[in-house]
């Protein structure tokens, strides 16, 4: 009989709850359910409120495992561990997920799987089809801006970051400059398509640094300026040239940064994920990179861009096998901490 692994999953490192359940087979991971509640109770504040973020978390939860528990046809006896985002994060909201976890898991009497929250995002890109590595990952979200070499399952080296604000939290930015809604990015994407990316020629961020860290105040404080200098005149033809020459100096910084990673290592493949990898344009014009350089390119489903737990759960079906377990007193929230402490290598 073949050995297979389940794992239950939990995410609640930010405003999404996630739970899922997963089975490993052999090579095949398979979702057996899952369930993402994202939080709409932001929107009014234009940003997340740590407190109440986590008493939506605390709300939804239990009800939550109990809900996928039952899509997947599942008992507690079929679960072999637990798999946690321990971290990064906001601290309130991190802390219900892990606290929900650490009680099932001495209920159970089963154990935990810490999981770095990006690294669930490097594995919705990375079992997206053929794994080659070294693999270049690119992970971009409301929270992070990140290159990472991962030269095998489990294997991360952070290759350059952002020294300031995070791309979605700048299209989140700009959005709220912009008049539209929260979550930004959706919002100046879809305007986007109606302006010209060449309208306005704001500043490609640290394109012509040695390192490979990015930074996008100035490219927030060029926005806001701009915005300001029209004025009360502005009509919607404006903002929509300011969403396109937006989205384009931001197309152009990341693109350059990751063919400067490109030149430093043989790459066999790159991998695209977190919430901002839902954008098109970007997805295109990492796409052509690739193309370029005919390397493989796994680019995370939309579905799976946001956070979640499915991703969680494929990170830690391998971490599992790896022997990453730990008993439910020893695990902790972590507001902040590096991939890299995650690391097999
Ligand atoms: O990964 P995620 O759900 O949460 C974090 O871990 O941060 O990412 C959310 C971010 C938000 O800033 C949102 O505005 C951005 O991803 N986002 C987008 C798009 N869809 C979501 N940014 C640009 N274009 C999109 N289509
Ligand atoms: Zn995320």
């Amino acid at each position: 009989m073949k050995k297979s692994t389940t794992i239950l999953a939990i995410e609640s490192s930010c405003d999404d709850t996630g739970i899922a359940v997963l089975r490993k087979e052999g090579d095949s991971v398979e979702v057996l359910a899952s369930l993402v509640t994202s939080q709409d109770i932001h929107a009014a504040t234009g940003g997340v409120i740590p407190e109440e973020a986590a008493k939506e978390h605390l709300r939804v939860i239990s009800p939550m495992v109990t809900a996928v528990m039952g899509d997947a046809r599942v008992g507690k006896e079929d679960i072999d561990a637990i798999a946690l985002t321990v971290g990064p994060g906001l601290m309130p909201s991190l802390a219900i997920g892990v606290q929900a976890g650490k009680v099932l898991a001495y209920a159970w009497d089963k154990p935990i799987v810490p999981v770095h929250h990006i690294e669930g995002h490097v594995y919705s890109a990375l079992l997206m089809g053929k794994q080659e590595f070294p693999a270049l990952a690119v992970i971009i979200s409301g929270g992070h801006t990140m290159l990472i070499k991962v030269d095998n399952y489990l294997s991360y080296t952070i290759l350059g970051q952002t020294r300031d604000d995070a791309v979605g939290e700048v299209f989140d930015k700009v959005a709220r400059m912009l008049g539209l809604g929260y979550p930004g990015g959706p919002k100046v994407s879809a305007l986007a398509i109606k302006g010209n990316p060449n309208a306005y020629d704001f500043p490609r961020p640290m394109e012509h640094s040695h390192d490979l860290d990015f930074s996008y105040s100035g490219l927030k404080t060029a926005v806001l300026y701009q915005i300001r200098d029209i004025g009360d005149a502005i009509i919607e033809e404006d903002r929509a040239n300011i969403a396109a020459s937006f989205q384009q100096a931001i197309c152009d910084s990341v693109a350059g940064k990751i063919k400067h990673a490109l030149t430093q290592g043989e790459y066999k493949s790159i991998l695209f994920a977190g919430g901002v990898a839902a954008n098109t344009a970007l997805r295109d014009r990492i796409a052509e990179i690739a193309d370029n350089k005919r390397i493989l390119l796994h680019v995370a489903p939309r579905e799976l861009c946001g956070d979640n737990a499915v991703m969680i759960g494929q990170a830690g079906v391998y971490a599992y096998e790896a022997g990453r377990l730990e008993s439910w007193k020893d695990v902790d929230a972590v507001a902040r901490i590096s991939i890299e402490k995650f690391s097999l290598h």
